[in-house]
């Protein structure tokens, strides 16, 4: 039979021995003949017996989709800003930025679409809203996603073909789901040929530019505005998608809260309240929505259509963040917000706020507040409980021992992870700090003075130079 799909476009292995059996299980449970959907994806199946024993339990799609996610290499994760979106979040989007833009010709596209929670959602929706279209034209005509992750675009195309052929016992002959740079605009031309869409929906990566590498740092300044200072790569998927956008379109992103208030996304910001872009904003304040990850976040919904004030829904409590619809939204008019910083509240902690401001003292009036560290290479400058030796402590690095005078490490403790004042007692974190007081002021010490002074240190820091070159 014919493969549908180039060869190197979905090669044999590109899905690990454990994502086969996973998907394999699901056609079983499903009653689909796995052999014929699988000979679209592998030139060879091999199907280990085990798998023919019954399967009591059957997997819906999303727990497939999760295990897929889950099969992400790590490191990759870290370094593309990877995680998956719960399907609450998915839903709430979707619903909201795709029923609203209906017509048989609509356009949807996730431009980090990972493994294609947002699309395959996508799908389903437009499948309820359409009848008359089939599953497979949906896929061919109406979706489009892009991730820089050639596996997860390759699991994102075989979880809509498998929706498709579950439904319809057919396969696409095309998919609009590329392997690419987003934020690359000559890769974008390519591909979409200035296309516009009326649905633009996702979570894009979340990794700060320190993080970055090189060539994506250079792909941002090059082709985005808001890109300046210690910013973040989110920032330009948003004008990313606000370009991708139709004029009767909209945009909905979960992204974190940040850009509300930093001084990298002041450009932003100042773009989004000058055009009068946004059209709903979901808080979650410090309520956590990404499984073992801390991050800040908030749903944002965009559109061009001229208005003068957004919706701002703020999840007070557990309750809240699954019944998303069910929050009561204030009005937030575009002319009452400082560009400078937008404190996004409800009127009622509004007037709370201003009666404090007015009455007490704040506490930059009494206290020196300042950034903390910030070493953009933690692992290399702090020392977690670290052992004693004589006068040195030791630091494992990549394996290998190393010794660390005492006298230039101070104590260090990680805000973040207090919880009590037993932790700051307790607290044995050091961190290396190569820096002397001259007339009242820290100044770095001199590589000659540290080779010197510190000269086991100063070993250690060679071993790491390589991580050390690397921030900005
Ligand atoms: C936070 S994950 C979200 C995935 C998916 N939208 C979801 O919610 O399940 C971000 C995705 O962006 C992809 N990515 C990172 N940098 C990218 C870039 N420059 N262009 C396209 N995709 C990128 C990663 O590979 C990852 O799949």
């Amino acid at each position: 039979m014919e493969s549908a799909f180039p060869i190197e476009e979905l090669v044999v292995n590109s899905l690990t021995r454990f994502e086969q059996e996973i998907l394999i299980k699901y056609l079983i449970a499903k009653k689909l003949d796995f052999e014929r959907f699988l000979s679209k994806f592998y030139s060879q199946i091999e199907v280990s017996s085990l798998l023919f024993e019954k399967h009591t339990k059957s997997l819906d799609i999303w727990e497939l989709v999760k295990h897929f996610e889950r099969a992400v290499d790590d490191k990759f994760k870290k370094l593309k800003g990877t995680f998956y979106t719960p399907y609450f979040i998915v839903n709430y989007i979707n619903t909201r930025v795709i029923s609203e833009n209906l017509n048989r010709d609509i356009r949807v596209i996730d431009p980090a679409c990972g493994c294609g929670a947002f699309l395959i959602d996508t799908l389903l929706k437009l499948k309820q809203k359409f009848q008359k279209k089939s599953y497979k034209e949906l896929v061919e005509e109406n979706i489009f996603g892009i991730d820089i992750d050639p596996s997860a675009v390759r699991r994102a195309k075989i979880l809509l073909a498998l929706v498709v052929f579950e439904n319809e016992g057919e396969i696409p002959e095309k998919f609009n789901i590329y392997n690419g740079n987003s934020l690359d605009k000559d890769f974008l031309k390519r591909t979409l040929n200035d296309l516009k869409f009326s649905a633009v929906v996702g979570n894009p990566p979340y990794v700060r530019i320190q993080n970055l590498d090189e060539e994506t740092r250079t792909i941002m300044r090059k082709y985005w505005k808001f890109t300046s200072g210690d910013t973040d790569i989110f920032i330009p998927f948003i004008e990313l998608g606000i370009e991708l956008l139709s004029e009767n379109g909209q945009l909905g992103y979960i992204t974190p809260n940040s850009y509300f208030t930093t001084h990298a996304g002041k450009s932003l910001r100042k773009f989004l309240q000058l055009n009068k872009y946004i059209e709903e904003i979901v808080d979650f304040g410090h309520y956590q929505v990404f499984e073992g990850i801390t991050t800040y976040s908030a749903i944002t919904v965009i559109s061009k259509k001229p208005k003068s004030y957004f919706i701002l829904k703020k999840v007070k409590d557990e309750r809240d963040l699954k019944n998303l619809n069910d929050i009561e939204g204030e009005k937030v008019y575009f002319k009452d917000l400082n560009p400078e910083k937008w404190i996004l509240v409800s009127n009622k902690e509004k007037e709370i706020i201003s009666i404090i401001e007015n009455s007490y003292y704040r506490l930059k009036d009494i206290a020196d507040i300042r950034v903390g560290l910030a070493t953009l290479a933690d692992k290399v400058y702090i020392l977690e409980n670290p052992e004693e030796e004589g006068k040195y402590f030791i630091q494992y690095f990549r394996g290998q021992k190393f010794l660390i005078e005492k006298e230039i490490t101070k104590e260090i403790i990680k805000v973040s992870i207090l919880k009590s004042e037993k932790d700051i007692l307790e607290n044995k974190r050091r961190i290396i700090f190569p820096y002397k007081k001259v007339n009242g002021r820290y100044v770095i010490i001199s590589e000659e003075e540290l080779k010197k002074n510190f000269p086991e240190t100063y070993k250690y820091l060679l071993f790491c130079k390589d991580i050390l070159l690397k921030r900005v």
